[in-house]
């Protein structure tokens, strides 16, 4: 009886985590490894794209990135107008034609392991076959997004 219980109990947790999975949404899921690993360089002191863009160098040698901090702000940066700028930047080069990760990858842990999980996390926001490096317009090798690639982004809130 108890081997049955437990049985059906991993088998429950199993079937949880596989939910949780589809379900990865930001305040529960991005904002944690945001707290931990962007809000330093992307958080409420940074300035919005806009001014950051007036004087990039400025603020890049003070260690400030555009400021992300907030759902309507990261999502700026994956759908509209940054498009794919998110998943250039934290790609680990799998998703590249060049193979080179982006230069926020690198941001995401300490080492490859924390990387990588941290990685799939950001993936499964954005949304099974969302991710990729395409750009409102092409500029160069990389081409415009589709509608039928913008259709599958999750970006659950
Ligand atoms: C040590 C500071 C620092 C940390 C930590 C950091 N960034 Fe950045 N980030 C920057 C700076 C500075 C820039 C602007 C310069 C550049 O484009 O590389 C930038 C640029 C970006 C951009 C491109 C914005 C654009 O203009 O298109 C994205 C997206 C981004 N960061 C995401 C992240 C994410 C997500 C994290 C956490 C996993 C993170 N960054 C962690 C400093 C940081």
């Amino acid at each position: 009886m108890i081997r049955k219980l437990v049985s059906v109990m991993l088998l429950s947790g199993a079937w949880s985590l596989a939910a949780t999975a589809a379900d990865v949404a930001y305040t529960k899921d991005i904002l944690p490894i945001f707290n931990e690993r962007c809000v330093e360089c992307h958080g409420s002191e940074s300035p919005v794209l806009h001014d950051f863009a007036k004087d990039e160098k400025k603020y890049i040698k003070e260690n400030a990135g555009p400021r992300m901090n907030s759902y309507a702000d990261l999502i700026f940066y994956v759908g509209w107008p940054d498009t794919g700028a998110l998943m250039r930047r934290l790609d680990d080069g799998k998703s590249a034609n060049d193979g080179k990760p982006g230069n926020m990858y690198r941001q995401l842990g300490g080492d490859e392991t924390e990387r990588q999980r941290n990685l799939k996390v950001f993936k499964e926001w954005v949304g099974e076959g969302a991710w990729n490096l395409n750009r409102w317009k092409a500029r160069g090798e990389v081409p415009a997004i589709t509608k039928e690639q913008l259709d599958r982004l999750r970006l659950l809130p």
